[in-house]
């Protein structure tokens, strides 16, 4: 094998190859006047994804020199020689990358022709979750769906073939792969292609060019398969050396730019840094900052390489502005006369990618363009059978579920539909606690209601309110188990502040939950729920001047946090009445932990549903060693000297 790699007809594969492996950026340059296609595979676990891109990377001489290194010694090992051998230990040797690189999402992989570089996105092992096809597929000019020619059209088929759509990717092939399988029957082909073609209608998509190949035996990858001579199409590579790539439709469509920092070198000079997203922009153009609606004029456009008389999609500047209009990261620009739609309630397309199922109410982290706000999901209007296209009734999504869901922000943003423009219509949403991506969502269109409902201004308002009682108004929020004594210290310290004539209120959860709140239970959802409406209630409490007393479980960081973010700075006080498991179950007040325990009783806290405990509570009482009386005073001292 290294004789034959060594032969002087392949010298140049060592060439090319240590450049990429070297500089990338040089072996890019290299090739600078072709053009590049971005493209992803995608199909079902097993289907031949790692040895049709090897496949393609042996065929088109793109081994890398690491590569080699270890198919050689490799190769020694097991004293194999012969073509064969190298691709399959070339196949062997991507795949041991690809899951040590576990950690990756996705390993995209270079390689290129006399026509055309590609990029294929190379998604590691895991193939149940969308994540990585998502994240792949975000940036690819085709998709190709592999199918075991065996297996025909799978669910994980049907599923990638619809995200392949919804993420607005038109170039798709349909590489029915294993073909060597089936005796490279054309009966067979026309079956898959026939099944394919029914859900490729139902789903929307205008157009597939199906293949017939065998990624092991190399057929209809880079030359004709003499196998296969009733298919008459394009091989894989001829058509990836020919499938159009998006780079003019972009410079159609409005002008848009999403700000990604302000340039301010020295006070003469403040530029606007970003990538010009779609459109074309000249100096002397009208343009309005959004969301604020600012109007001025681009005075300049500035690059590294000098001005420009004008600038087009994909391309990096800085513009200057001809007045001081305010204008930050996370803004966008566009012209005065063609602006996109500014909202902070949107229809929304969700797919779900976290093994932690969505929460209804929880506030995740939306990052869309340059800019990250605070989310609530609502249940999901519908969830999508990826199978049959059904919409079903969901409370939730799960991993890999396909939704539609109404989304609320804390701010309106500017946006656009994501089926016209995905820079601006596309979104993550974040777990705030975990950091975690749990899901890719794509705009449908703004919820009018947005717009029709505003916020009245009234005279009398809280510092009014809040004077003529002469306190602060503040939030005491309890938290800890069942039987951990929160109602009974609450209740304490409402008693000793109302002695001292402060106007109080106290919110509990077995009391709310027979009123406001007795459509909910204790899933996770309901209890997000529950959380949320108190504390927009303990809110609307405290613009009244009140001292809100709250004791609820609020097992959830995440919605104790947003409780807190509701609030003035200082005026949410966690009070964490952290009594030990063992504790509360010895009292068991209710009887509720005995329940819970013979299994007559379901998700109860601390025994089958988790309690987060308070990271910095601004008061933690303890019961053991404190008395309920004891704690109270402790509790009233602390708040006073605040
Ligand atoms: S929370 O988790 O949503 O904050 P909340 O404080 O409103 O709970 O209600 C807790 C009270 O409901 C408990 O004190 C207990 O009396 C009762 N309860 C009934 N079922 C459960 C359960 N599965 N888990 C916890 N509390 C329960």
């Amino acid at each position: 094998m290294t004789a034959e790699l060594n032969a002087g007809a392949q010298e140049s594969i060592y060439v090319t190859d240590a450049l990429i492996a070297e500089d990338i950026d040089a072996y890019l340059l290299k090739h600078q006047h072709k053009t590049m296609l971005r493209f992803i595979t995608c199909g079902s676990v097993d289907d031949g994804k790692s040895t049709l891109i090897g496949r393609l990377l042996y065929d088109t001489k793109m081994i890398f020199e690491d590569q080699l290194a270890s198919l050689e010694k490799d190769s020694k090992a097991v004293g194999t020689q012969g073509g064969d051998i190298d691709f399959a230990l070339l196949v062997d040797g991507l795949a041991a990358e690809r899951e040590q690189g576990i950690t990756i999402d996705v390993a995209y992989r270079f390689f290129a022709t006399e026509k055309r570089k590609f990029i294929v996105a190379d998604t590691p092992g895991h193939e149940q979750y969308t994540r990585n096809m998502v994240t792949g597929a975000s940036t690819a000019d085709l998709a190709v769906i592999l199918i075991d020619a065996r297996q025909g059209v799978l669910t994980q088929t049907r599923r990638h073939s619809y995200l392949v759509q919804l993420l607005g990717i038109r170039n798709v092939v349909l590489a029915i792969n294993k073909m060597d399988l089936v005796g490279y029957s054309q009966e067979r082909f026309y079956e898959i292609v026939k099944e394919y073609s029914h859900f490729a209608q139902q789903i929307g998509m205008q157009s597939f060019l199906p293949i017939p190949i065998s990624g092991l035996k190399g057929e209809n990858i880079a030359s004709k398969s003499a196998a296969m001579p009733w298919y008459q199409g394009p091989t894989l590579l001829q058509h990836l050396e020919e499938a159009p790539v998006n780079d003019t439709r972009l410079q159609d469509h409005d002008f848009r730019m999403a700000v990604q920092w302000v340039n301010r070198p020295n006070l003469d000079f403040r530029g606007f840094a970003g990538q010009i997203g779609t459109g074309v922009i000249a100096p002397g153009d009208a343009i309005r900052v959004l969301p604020s609606g600012k109007t001025t004029t681009v005075k300049s456009i500035v690059t590294y390489d000098g001005d420009l008389p004008l600038a087009v999609a994909g391309q990096s500047v800085t513009l200057t502005f001809a007045d001081e209009v305010d204008c930050s990261r996370g803004d966008v620009i566009v012209k005065a006369d063609a602006p996109c739609e500014v909202a902070d309630q949107f229809e929304a397309t969700l797919v779900w990618m976290d093994e932690a199922a969505m929460l209804p109410g929880r506030p995740y982290l939306l990052k869309i363009g340059t800019q990250t706000v605070t989310a609530t999901v609502t249940e999901p209007k519908y969830e999508v059978n990826v199978n049959t296209l059904e919409h079903l009734a969901s409370r939730t999504l799960g991993l890999n579920a396909i939704g539609v869901v109404n989304i609320s922000l804390d701010r309106a943003i500017p946006f656009e539909a994501y089926a016209q423009n995905p820079d601006l219509g596309g979104f993550i949403l974040i777990d705030r606690m975990s950091n975690a991506t749990v899901a890719a969502g794509m705009i449908h269109f703004a919820l009018r209601r947005s717009q029709n409902i505003h916020w009245q201004a009234v005279d009398v308002n809280r510092e009014a309110h809040a004077a003529l009682k002469t306190q602060k108004p503040a939030v005491v929020w309890f938290t800890g188990l069942s039987g951990s004594g929160k109602s009974t210290i609450a209740n304490l310290v409402e008693k000793k502040l109302h002695a001292l004539g402060k106007h109080t209120f106290l919110l509990d959860g077995d009391n709310v939950r027979h009123g406001l709140n007795r459509d909910l239970g204790f899933t996770d959802a309901d209890r997000v729920e529950n959380i949320r409406r108190v504390g927009e209630v303990a809110r609307l409490m405290t613009d009244a001047g009140l001292i809100v007393l709250t004791a609820f479980i609020s097992p959830f960081r995440s919605e104790r946090r947003m409780v807190r973010d509701l609030m003035a700075a200082g005026e949410f006080i966690e009070v964490f009445v952290n009594t030990p498991l063992e504790v509360a179950e010895a009292r068991d007040v209710k009887g509720l932990y005995k329940k819970a325990r013979s299994g007559a009783l379901k998700n109860f806290t601390g025994i089958d549903s988790p309690y987060e405990a308070p990271e910095a509570a601004e008061i933690t009482v303890n019961t053991v060693d404190l008395g309920a009386e004891e704690a109270a005073d402790r509790i009233v001292e602390a708040l006073l000297a605040r």
